[in-house]
């Protein structure tokens, strides 16, 4: 972890904060590219992600923007109540599982807060001299964050804006937007679960193939509730076999034989925890895992995912 300190914290809209960190020593902090996250350990001891807003090789700030989810497990909460200018926090060096190709023409979707890792896009495509366009969905222009910084920028022309509280000035349409695209378009989206499930949902309407669909979930959507009755891991190199109750995910169950593992998002997210599955069948509950890989079975994530067989064994 790297220990940075909060230079400003602003209102980006309504129930957004946006917070300024910089290095302790005022250095330049660790690179980063359009797309990436950092871990960000909050006063309360929760491990949450936020996109960089802003990317590249050596920057003295990096930016990260913050929506109070009221019903959420209490990390904007305590960001919002807590987090102070001047404060120490301690966050993760930047990873990006949301990066942008070096190839075809981006269309990106951002939907409310998702508008964080796609601002850092515009901006990286827009100094790499490549076309794009964005096309930016809030409730009203009181929640839409960043809105005046991208109504200023240089590539505003490419700037779509959607508020559901002007419905006159236009809605979105994702299908049509995506079916003008040319065939070298990507798609970039990112933002609530409902949303990207809409833009995906349009993307293959409009027959486009999932290797030009490129997403990224802030936070699991909803699952299915756990069946009754549990299973038990096979730890495969120690030996050991950890019974996995109904109401325990297979995480809490492994830290409390004392097996240590890598979390971070805990709700199947991030990847951090991914590990390999040997035999069994997984119940895959995350959103990080591709159909392709979810159909392998090869690994999965223990933060949320179960098993639907009466053991899995992990090499572990
Ligand atoms: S900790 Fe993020 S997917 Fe498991």
């Amino acid at each position: 972890m790297l220990a940075v300190r909060v230079c400003e914290v602003r209102h980006a809209a309504i129930d957004v904060l946006s917070l300024v960190l910089a290095s302790l020593d005022g250095g330049p902090l660790p690179a980063c590219t359009a797309g990436a996250h950092v871990d960000v350990a909050l006063p309360n001891g929760m491990l949450r992600q936020y996109s960089l807003c802003r990317t590249g090789p050596a920057l003295r700030f990096y930016e990260i923007a913050i929506l109070h989810d009221r019903d959420g497990r209490g990390g904007s909460a305590c960001a919002h109540r807590d987090i102070r200018p001047g404060d120490t926090l301690q966050i993760s060096p930047p990873r990006n599982l949301f990066p942008l190709l070096p190839a075809g023409r981006p269309v990106l979707f951002a939907g409310g807060i998702g508008i964080t890792p796609i601002l850092a896009m515009a901006e990286a495509l827009h100094a790499a001299g490549r076309d794009f366009e964005l096309h930016y969905c809030s409730r009203s222009p009181e929640r839409a964050a960043y809105r005046d910084t991208l109504a200023r920028a240089a590539y505003a022309p490419q700037l779509r804006l959607y508020h559901d509280s002007t419905p006159e000035a236009g809605r979105l349409d994702a299908e049509a937007v995506l079916r003008r695209a040319g065939a070298d378009a990507h798609l970039y989206v990112c933002g609530p679960a409902g949303f990207i499930s809409h833009v995906c949902g349009a993307a293959r309407q409009a027959g486009w193939d999932e290797s030009r669909v490129h997403f990224e979930h802030f936070a699991a959507p909803a699952q299915p509730a756990v069946a009754a009755g549990g299973f038990e891991l096979i730890l495969a190199r120690r030996g050991l076999r950890v019974p996995v109750g109904p109401t325990e995910t297979a995480a809490q169950a492994l830290l409390a034989h004392g097996v240590a593992l890598n979390l971070s998002c805990e709700q199947g997210v991030c990847g951090a925890c991914l590990l390999p599955v040997l035999d069994g069948l997984p119940d895959h509950r995350d959103v990080f895992l591709s159909p392709a890989e979810r159909d392998t079975g090869r690994c999965f994530t223990p933060c949320c995912s179960r098993a639907l067989s009466p053991t899995l064994t992990i090499d572990l």
